[in-house]
């Protein structure tokens, strides 16, 4: 880890940049260039280290044994959930629950808490910038209860259609599911407004903050959502892990959703019993050296500051789309007035698969397709778009770099 050190103008990010081992690497020779971490982030030495020495010196199973590596082992588990309660300022452990990440955190949402709950006539109401993990269980879950799924507008310039809100927050809806931050165009939405006129209305509110956390220090008190779903690989933790930030009165009440070890009391034939939050989500062995690894994450966001990082990013963010657009016939798709780095967009004549496999000849790994969003890129009339996502350690001198090797690229192909 590493202080941060300024230019007069700027950070110089090279020692950020030197807590990532992968982004040594070179791709066909050439230096990699990493504009995919909306995909998933790379991870820093600290992340690696973290769970390198749980494997090596800690490996126990946690809330089971009475051996001194079991007691190290939960004492490891319990400390990341400690730090990543803190992360996004929960009001207790209680409220955070180790998932396999945002996906699996939405679905636990939609079968424990919106099954039991929504009747026929009910609306999930949703936006067209949704990620599929937060379309698909919400379409399940109407299914099985007859509820109807409803869909905030997007705009042309990538933000939520904010006019069509009201009225579409009815006597009906039950459950609000947004996303906090796109991953596909980068939109940043007003989250403690659409939250606060939900619970005005009292309808439960879901935000899905995969994308938000790289980029944003969020504070789910602040914003007041009853439920956050967290993915630890897009915040430059492992994969596989993730959070579900619930309020604690409405986790309590759910019934648990999975069922196996630790999520019990007691078991006999006749009847079990449920454990305590959070345990009542977490059944079976849980992803111990994940759920280090993500708090270690959290450690290092904080030890650079999400503000310094989000400093930086936007400083990208404006660079990037100032140099996009002398790139001729290419065209920013989403350019909402609150963004965090992910620059979705199209060239004319050029498909962005084409297009992704030439620039990664010369070492540029971007994204090309639908991102998980195929409401929302038909929404733009695509089919496909090609997508730089910055993280923390990419440059400027980077993206200066990508603009020539594009233009070569349209050369090509057009
Ligand atoms: N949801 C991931 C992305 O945005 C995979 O690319």
């Amino acid at each position: 880890m590493s202080a941060i050190p300024r230019s007069d103008s700027h950070f110089d990010v090279s020692a950020w940049r030197a807590d990532f081992p992968a982004l040594r690497r070179t791709v066909h020779g050439k230096p990699l260039v990493y504009f995919d971490s909306a995909a998933t982030a790379q991870r820093p030495l600290a992340v690696l280290t973290a769970m390198d020495q749980f494997y090596r010196q800690y490996n126990a199973n946690v809330h089971r044994g009475v051996h001194t590596l079991s007691g190290e082992a939960t004492d490891l588990f319990e400390q990341a959930r400690t730090r990543l309660t803190r992360h996004i300022n929960a009001d207790s452990e209680r409220e955070v629950i180790f998932t396999r990440g945002s996906t699996e955190s939405i679905n636990l949402v939609a079968q424990a808490y919106a099954r039991p709950k929504l009747q026929p006539g009910d609306q999930v109401l949703i936006s067209t910038m949704e990620h599929h993990s937060n379309i698909v269980p919400w379409q399940m879950v109407c299914e099985q209860t007859g509820a109807e799924l409803k869909i905030i507008p997007v705009l042309e310039n990538g933000e939520l259609d904010m006019q069509a809100v009201p009225q579409l927050l009815t006597e009906r809806t039950k459950i609000l599911a947004l996303v906090h931050v796109s991953n596909a165009v980068g939109t940043i939405n007003p989250v403690r407004q659409i939250c606060r006129m939900a619970r005005e209305r009292n309808i439960t509110t879901l935000l899905d903050g995969a994308q938000a956390m790289p980029h944003l220090a969020v504070d789910v008190q602040a914003i007041g959502c009853d439920f956050y779903s967290v993915s630890g690989h897009k915040m430059y933790g492992p994969t596989g892990i993730g959070l579900l930030y619930g309020r604690e009165a409405l986790l309590d009440a759910m019934p648990p959703w999975h069922g196996g070890g630790e999520m019990i009391r007691t078991v006999t034939f006749e009847k079990t019993t449920y454990n305590d939050l959070p345990a009542k989500f977490e059944a079976g062995t849980p992803n111990i050296a994940g759920a280090i690894g993500l708090g270690a994450a959290a450690a290092y966001l904080q030890s650079l500051g999400l503000e310094a990082i989000a400093e930086h990013e936007q400083h990208l963010l404006e660079h990037a789309t100032s140099q996009l657009k002398q790139v001729s016939g290419l065209r920013i798709v989403g350019e909402a007035r609150h963004k965090a780095s992910v620059i979705s967009f199209v060239i004319d004549g050029v498909h962005p698969h084409d297009l992704g496999t030439i620039v990664d000849h010369d070492g540029f790994a971007i994204r090309t397709g639908h991102h998980c969003t195929m409401p929302l890129i038909k929404r733009f009339g695509l089919p496909a778009t090609a997508r730089m996502s910055l993280g923390l350690y990419n440059s400027v001198a980077e993206i200066d770099a990508f603009i020539p090797v594009l233009k070569k690229a349209r050369a090509m192909l057009v």
